[in-house]
């Protein structure tokens, strides 16, 4: 495989094959990720400008009835000191982060069955009324098409869920057998049927991923075709099975990254903090690899250091308003800018403005 062979495959991600995928992703070297990185900024700068949209995480519940073997807040962790925020505590981090300029807030949290689908739909419409010009995303698992369906009638308008692999036997073998992987690919579909701005995604360098594994990731989500799509590296948490695996790889999830913007153009695609905890300008590199989206948190301090998903995770101590400055600063230090926007997907704005101009 010569060095232009690779290359131009990178401009026909559109069709490519597992095989070929395959083979970008193992033949990855410095020259290739950097040309990669540099026709991704393109590709983002032709459909978002130098916009990096910012949405308002809120990490309301870190109990989880799921058992997930590289979660840091899996049932079974018993070292995971648990919390839940009340609504009245939601409702004020929405506040707080609207004054600061967020316009999209993501309410993510463990599958806590206290949360029941009245509450959720509640604290939706209380968002909704408090803040008509904000997007409201969801990331709290896998429900029903009727739970989904509910939150979307009571005004939801995205939801989170990765894949977290598209081949089964590796979903295997980073799950109980109590989940399965068709159903967590179902309820994207359902997702995305029922209009939600829909996001999937996956781990980079999880135990047992082979690159086969990560080029299926990229052919699901080209059938997928969600609007967002958030990667990360994998990294170890304590009191997992997985505690002593290896983390994944800065490369070759900021390779990732650039790939799917290729593929994806119009994708919305964070530099997440997984990537901004294993190097301390992986954000920045993110963003110069075709990322397009940063997540801070809007947690109070006090929980911030329970949602341990892995180990030391950044941003843990500062109050939002601090994030927001230090955030503004990384963006601007990679010649980008701060969008005060819910930073939809504009494909998906074509397509409903589509569906009703008629
Ligand atoms: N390392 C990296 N990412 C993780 N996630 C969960 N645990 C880890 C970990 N140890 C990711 C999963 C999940 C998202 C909320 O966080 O992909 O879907
Ligand atoms: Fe909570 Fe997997 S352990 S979703």
């Amino acid at each position: 495989m010569t060095h232009n062979h690779l290359i131009d495959r990178l401009s026909q991600t559109h069709h490519l094959s597992l095989d070929e995928f395959t083979d970008l992703l193992v033949h990855r070297d410095e020259s290739l990720q950097t040309y990669a990185a540099g026709l991704a900024a393109e590709t983002v700068e032709r459909h978002y400008g130098k916009k990096v949209f910012i949405r308002g995480l809120i990490e309301f519940t870190n109990i989880c009835k799921n058992d997930c073997y590289y979660c840091g807040i899996r049932a079974s962790n018993s070292n995971a000191q648990r919390y839940r925020l009340s609504e009245e505590q939601i409702l004020a981090c929405a506040q707080n982060g609207y004054e600061l300029g967020f316009r999209t807030f993501v309410l993510q949290g463990g599958e806590d069955p206290y949360y029941t689908d009245d509450k959720i739909c509640q604290l939706v419409q209380q968002l909704k009324r408090n803040h008509p010009d904000c997007a409201v995303t969801l990331s709290i698992g896998e429900k029903t098409k009727e739970s989904y369906r509910r939150y979307r009638k009571a005004g939801a308008d995205r939801y989170l869920l990765r894949h977290e692999t598209a081949t089964p036997a590796h979903y295997h073998h980073l799950h109980p057998q109590t989940m399965s992987a068709e159903n967590r690919y179902d309820c994207l579909r359902s997702l995305k049927e029922l209009g939600f701005q829909t996001g999937a995604g996956f781990m980079v360098g999880s135990p047992g991923q082979t690159p086969e594994d990560l080029a299926r990731d990229l052919l699901f989500l080209r059938e997928l075709q969600p609007e967002m799509v958030g990667i990360g590296p994998f990294i170890p948490a304590a009191g997992t099975p997985f505690a002593q695996e290896k983390a994944g790889t800065l490369d070759e999830t900021l390779f990732l990254l650039s790939i799917i913007r290729l593929m994806m153009p119009e994708v919305l695609l964070p530099a997440t903090t997984a990537l901004g905890t294993i190097d301390p300008r992986g954000r920045e590199k993110g963003l110069l690899a075709g990322a397009n989206v940063v997540m801070p948190n809007l947690s109070p301090k006090s929980v911030r250091n329970k949602y341990q998903l892995y180990d030391n995770k950044i941003c843990t101590g500062e109050e939002a308003a601090e994030c927001i400055v230090c955030l503004t600063k990384r963006i601007e230090s990679v010649g980008r800018e701060l969008a005060v926007d819910r930073g939809d997907n504009v494909r998906y704005t074509k397509q409903k403005e589509d569906q009703y101009c008629v």
